[in-house]
Formats: structure tokens, C-alpha cells, sequence
């Protein structure tokens, strides 16, 4: 039997030697940290086995193994060392195969995490590339979508906007060439030409404010407001044109919290809504809109009798220059009001959206109150 004492010793000078090449393994370690796993595995194996002999050989130092002993521990132990040596190369070209699957994967088209079983941590990397990559389709798709919508409001534009230009033209050379002479007509072609720039200023102004909204730009300044007021001034602003359809204009809001919205925009997006209605609700009809905050949204409906919206239509309706059948005669709306309201309503983080109920339809702004 080693005495207590003597083993104390052999554990102490077997450990200062394995710190020893341990350290020196580090240092390796640190000089080839660019090198691949599977060379770094090697040097990991062979310091543990130099650590070992270096143990064995500094207790035979110490006189406690005799030679025929020592050799036949330093025997294992180099041949044990050796297997264990082998299996770090083994598991070292597995983590380069395995690498090499995920790169082959990374550098196809489309990002497909690998069939084979992959080690916990590469697995990890798998999923994180596969989900880095949906989101990188995704913004390329909205970015499509995004190009697709430009070029459609270009087209738009120089269309939807010279016709009406050619039409102020020809009046304009009537005028000045004397054309047409009688005061009669020529006070309705002057009408015609001041309310023709009108509504191209509206248009234009709409198409700035539908460029902003996808530009990002639009910045919102919020404020504290009662919906009753937004409701009211909405309400207000298109009086005028409900008693000339002769259409009647509800306003009902019930008590309830301020809102934070940009009063501005806002005002303007339910100022689509509610001239939509007007319009397409017959006379007589009843457009109506209602206002209820809720514990955690706002919400504004405005419905009409405009006995209902295709259902090819509704989900079309917020489109860039969607128009109705009924819409797309000349002098119309240009079909930018829904896009814009939508634009606003998004912008303050809310949803809208269009039904068919009774006798018209429906569209309804939900505004969310936390986090505002
Ligand atoms: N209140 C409504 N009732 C029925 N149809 C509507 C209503 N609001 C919008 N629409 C349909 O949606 C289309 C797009 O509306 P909008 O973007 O405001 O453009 P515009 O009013 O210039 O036509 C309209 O042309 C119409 O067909
Ligand atoms: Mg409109």
C-alpha cells in the first residue's frame, strides 16, 4: 500500500505537470484559434495524452514506479492515447462534414436547413439561418409588392391625370380662339376649367400624401383628443356636400377616453370614409357614423346605403387606384382616398376594414390605445 502522505505528493506533482502542458496546449490553441475544429480537436487530444506521460514520467521521478512498471503504464497509456487521438480526428471531420452541409446549404438559392442530424449548436445555427432567410423573402416580397404599386401609381398618374389636363386644354384654346363666343357657354367653360383644377389639385395633393405614406415618411404628431371631436369635425366638413345629395349625416359618439392621434391625419382618413359614403349612398339614404372607445381600442364605423360593394370588390377597395365599375366614369374620384385612409389608419398602428351590412356597407377603424 502507497502511504496517504506519498499519494498527496503524487497528485500534487501529477497536477503541476498537467498544468503545465496543459498551458502549453492552450498557447497552441490560441495560435491556431483560425484553424479548422478538427485540427484543434487533434492538439486537444494530444495534450491530454502529454499531460498523462508527462504525470507518469514525473512520478518515476520521484522513485515510486520502478522501471518494468513504468513502461508498461507509459505503454497503455500511449496506446490508449493514440486510440483517443483517432477519435478526436473521427468527431473532427464529422464537425467539418457536418459544416460543410450547412454551407453548401447557405450558398444554395434558397435556404434549406439540411436533412442530416447536425450537432446541437450547428442545429441551432440551422434554424436561425432557415428563419433569417423567410425573413429576407419577405422583405424582398414587400419590396416587389412595393415596386409593383409605384409603377402602377406612374402609370396611373399619366393617365388619370391627362385626361383631364387634355380636357382643360381644349377648353382653354375654345376660349382663346373664340371658338365658342355665346356668354353661356363660355361662362360654363370657365366653370368647368375651375372646378376641373380643383379637383386635379385634390388629386395631386392626394398623391403627395399617398407618396409619404409609402415613403415612410409620414410623421405623425399625436395629441389628446375626445373622438367625439373627430367624429364632429368629420361630420362637419362634408355637411355641405350631404345636404346637396340630400343624404342624411349622423354623428354618434358615446363617452369614453381621449384618443392620442394625429388629429390632422386622422381627421382626413375619416373624411375619405364618410365622403365615400355620401357619394355612393342614393338621396334620401342615411349615412352614419359611430364612435366608442374601449378598454384597450377605438373604434369608428361609418355606414352607408350603398347597397353593398361587389364581393369581387371588397377586398380590392383599398387599393392604389382601385376603382368601382360604377366610379371609373371620367370626372370621378381618382381612387387614391381608400389607400390613403388606410396608410393613416396604419400609421397610427390600427386596422380598417369593409363589410356589406344592411343596406350598404360598412368600413370600420379600429385604433389601439396601449402603447400610444
Ligand atoms: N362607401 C362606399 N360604398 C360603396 N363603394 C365604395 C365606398 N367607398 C369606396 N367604395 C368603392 O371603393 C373604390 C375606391 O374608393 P376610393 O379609394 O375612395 O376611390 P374613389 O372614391 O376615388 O373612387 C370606389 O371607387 C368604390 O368602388
Ligand atoms: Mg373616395
Amino acid at each position: 500500500m502507497i502511504p496517504f502522505e506519498d499519494l498527496l505528493w503524487v497528485g500534487y506533482y501529477a497536477a503541476l505537470a498537467a498544468l503545465v502542458v496543459a498551458g502549453l496546449g492552450l498557447g497552441v490553441l490560441h495560435v491556431l484559434r483560425g484553424r479548422s475544429v478538427a485540427t484543434q480537436l487533434v492538439v486537444v487530444g494530444a495534450a491530454t495524452v502529454l499531460a498523462t506521460i508527462s504525470g507518469i514520467v514525473v512520478i518515476s521521478l520521484m522513485m515510486i514506479l520502478n522501471d518494468h512498471d513504468r513502461t508498461v503504464v507509459l505503454a497503455v497509456v500511449t496506446a490508449a492515447g493514440l486510440v483517443a487521438m483517432a477519435v478526436s480526428v473521427l468527431l473532427g471531420r464529422r464537425l467539418v462534414a457536418a459544416n460543410r452541409v450547412l454551407v453548401e446549404a447557405v450558398r444554395a438559392d434558397r435556404f434549406r436547413p439540411p436533412a442530416v442530424r447536425l450537432p446541437a449548436e450547428l442545429a441551432e445555427l440551422s434554424r436561425e439561418l432557415d428563419a433569417a432567410y423567410g425573413r429576407l423573402a419577405a422583405a424582398h416580397e414587400r419590396e416587389q409588392a412595393l415596386e409593383a404599386s409605384r409603377r402602377e401609381l406612374v402609370a396611373w398618374v399619366s393617365h388619370d391625370l391627362r385626361t383631364p389636363l387634355a380636357g382643360l386644354r381644349a377648353m382653354a384654346e375654345a376660349l382663346e380662339d373664340e371658338v365658342v363666343a355665346d356668354a353661356g357657354t363660355v361662362h360654363r367653360y370657365h366653370a368647368r376649367i375651375r372646378v376641373e383644377t380643383e379637383r386635379l389639385t385634390e388629386m395631386v395633393d392626394d398623391l403627395f400624401e399617398l407618396s409619404r405614406i409609402h415613403a415612410g415618411a409620414l410623421r405623425l404628431s399625436r395629441r389628446r383628443v375626445a373622438l367625439a371631436e373627430l367624429v364632429e369635425e368629420a361630420v362637419a366638413g362634408t355637411e355641405a356636400l350631404a345636404r346637396a345629395k340630400g343624404v342624411r349625416l349622423r354623428g354618434d359618439v358615446a363617452e369614453g377616453p381621449p384618443v392620442r392621434v394625429d388629429t390632422g391625419e386622422l381627421g382626413r382618413a375619416l373624411r375619405n370614409l364618410v365622403v365615400n359614403a355620401i357619394r355612393h349612398t342614393p338621396g334620401d339614404g342615411t349615412v352614419q357614423i359611430v364612435g366608442e372607445v374601449g378598454p384597450d381600442e377605438a373604434r369608428v364605423t361609418v355606414s352607408d346605403a350603398c347597397g353593398g360593394i361587389p364581393a369581387d370588390d371588397l377586398p380590392r377597395v383599398f387599393e392604389v387606384a382601385f376603382r368601382g365599375e360604377a366610379a371609373r366614369t371620367p370626372g370621378g374620384g381618382a381612387g387614391l382616398g381608400l389607400a390613403i385612409a388606410r396608410g393613416i389608419v396604419e400609421a397610427h398602428a390600427g386596422r380598417i376594414s369593409v363589410a356589406n351590412e344592411g343596406p350598404g356597407c360598412r368600413f370600420e377603424v379600429r385604433l389601439p390605445l396601449t402603447g400610444v
